[in-house]
């Protein structure tokens, strides 16, 4: 299992629920966030004291899928979050060791 987490742009997030859905999802988890990438961000220090972290709405959204679906599923989120722009976001893609379905102690795959 992989744990796909993605940070994009907040008008993508309706179309890319709906693709997510319709390509039959198992699940999502969805954040509203703030945040900067290499260009937005910065700490300035002034005196001392932490002055300045320039952020913007993002969307954070989290899924976790078998892992022959993923390569579908990047390029899924890819098709629709891309606009070539600086700030388009960032996907972090990491191995899950476990989940559990709470209602039935399933785990693995099945209990996606
Ligand atoms: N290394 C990171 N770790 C955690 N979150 C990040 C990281 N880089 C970016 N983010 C998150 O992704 C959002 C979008 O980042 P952004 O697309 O601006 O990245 P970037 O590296 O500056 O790329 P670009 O040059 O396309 O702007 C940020 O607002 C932040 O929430
Ligand atoms: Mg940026």
């Amino acid at each position: 299992m992989k744990k796909i987490e993605v940070i994009f742009r907040p008008e993508k997030l309706e179309p890319l629920k709906e693709k997510l859905l319709e390509a039959g999802i198992q699940g999502v988890t969805i954040f509203q966030v703030s945040g900067c990438g290499n260009q937005h961000g910065w700490i300035a220090y002034h005196r001392g004291n932490e002055v300045m972290m320039n952020t913007l709405p993002k969307v954070y959204l989290m899924t976790v899928v078998r892992d022959d679906e993923v390569e579908h599923t990047l390029h899924l989120i890819k098709e629709i979050v891309y606009t070539g722009n600086v700030g388009d976001g960032k996907i972090f893609i990491s191995t899950v060791d476990e989940c559990i379905r709470i209602r039935t102690d399933e785990t693995g795959d099945t209990a996606l």
